[in-house]
């Protein structure tokens, strides 16, 4: 990441906006909250959004809205950070891990009809590391079991499959604003969108302990609210968001153009799919002998879910063996993300692509 490069130019603006909520005395949900959830619901197709405290918080509550709870089962992929999973088992429930395809590393379409049993309520896709899921081959199936869909968007906001915004073909979609996510605050922030009124309705409710009114308690819910400053904020990025993805998609021509491809598998992108590269992560069998390179240039590397859900030892009692998912294990230990943000530039990338390139001849590619 470079925060210098992404921030800096707007510092005035960010400051003014942070005096401006210190003005009004309002620091949780008030103006900048409501006019946030209704410039993201204009980006959603006019689907009611409702600003939560973090992505995590929103993943459990949109599973909650859906009475999703104890001895119910929620199909979704073991190759995602610890949030989705963990959402689904908070609430009482069970992951049931189905495998990812290796092109767009996201839920296999495939693979969901064999996971799904008469305890299957909800199949939870990831766009994980800003490629869309398979939405529509994932909501044909569950249509055809008449199950509802949430797509965790936390790393993906502005993807799009054929001009669609990824987040509106679900019946629910969860927004992460951490300070890393395209779409940042400068702390936690989260936001739930809505299939309709009833379920945004309801979401409202549990991100305030399950009350309407604050007087009147209807069920147990959260407290689980965005804040104004965070919303100021944010507003504020929404605005350089499609700038800043474009930044990251002209990154990573750069590192197909600078020969990358020879040395590692590169991430794809599906046809009709715009990927908005949360992270670039390109594969190679011998994973540590690039990032020996990269550090020997001191370019910063990362392994993001070397050990996918279904082996994490806090699931160990669901059964899953190594194995179970051979093409997330693959990606697992071959996958690393290599630098990539808005800003980065043509000789960044011939830099990373150089120093890739150094590791000892004979290395298995
Ligand atoms: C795929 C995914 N889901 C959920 C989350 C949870 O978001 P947060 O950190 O805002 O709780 C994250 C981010 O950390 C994520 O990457």
């Amino acid at each position: 990441m470079d925060i210098g490069a992404q921030y800096g130019p707007l510092r005035t603006e960010i400051d003014e906006a942070i005096a401006h909520v210190l003005d009004t005395g309002r620091f949780i949900l008030g103006p900048e909250v409501a006019a946030l959830e209704s410039e993201v619901s204009d980006r959603m197709g006019g689907r009611p959004c409702v600003g939560v405290a973090n992505g995590t918080d929103a993943l459990v509550i949109a599973l909650n809205a859906l009475d999703i709870g104890p001895g119910d089962e929620v199909i979704t992929t073991p190759y995602t950070f610890f949030a989705t999973a963990e959402a689904i088992a908070r609430l009482g429930a069970t992951p049931v891990f189905c495998d990812i395809r290796e092109d767009d590393f996201c839920l296999d379409p495939a693979a969901i009809d064999a996971r799904i049993t008469p305890r299957t309520k909800a199949i939870l896709p990831v766009h994980i590391f800003g490629h869309p899921a398979d939405m529509d081959a994932i909501c044909e199936v569950a249509r055809a079991h008449d199950l509802p869909v949430i797509e965790d968007s936390a790393q993906a906001f502005g993807a799009t499959i054929t001009g669609r915004e990824i987040g509106t073909f679900g019946d629910m979609a969860t927004v992460s604003f951490f300070p890393t996510k395209n779409l940042p605050g400068i702390g936690d922030g989260g936001m739930v969108i809505c299939r309709d009124e009833e379920l945004a309705d309801r979401v409202r409710r549990l991100r305030f302990h399950g009350s309407r009114d604050k007087v009147t308690f209807t069920e147990v819910g959260y407290n689980s609210r965005l804040d104004e400053l965070q919303a100021a904020v944010i507003r504020i990025f929404a605005r350089h968001l499609d700038r800043w993805n474009d930044g990251r998609r002209a990154a990573a021509d750069a590192y197909r153009e600078a020969g990358l491809g020879d040395l590692m598998d590169l991430p794809a992108e599906r046809d009709g799919c715009h990927h908005i590269y949360h992270l670039y992560m390109a594969r190679h069998a011998d994973r540590e002998a690039i990032r020996s390179a990269l550090a020997a240039e001191s370019i910063a590397s990362a392994v993001y879910y070397g050990i996918p859900m279904h082996l994490q030892p806090v699931f160990a009692h669901l059964g899953y063996r190594a194995g179970d998912m051979p093409v997330a294990e693959a990606c697992a230990e071959s996958a690393l993300a290599l630098p990539m943000h808005p800003h980065l530039t043509r000789q960044d990338v011939e830099r990373v692509v150089e120093a890739v390139s150094r590791i000892p001849a004979g290395t298995a590619s």
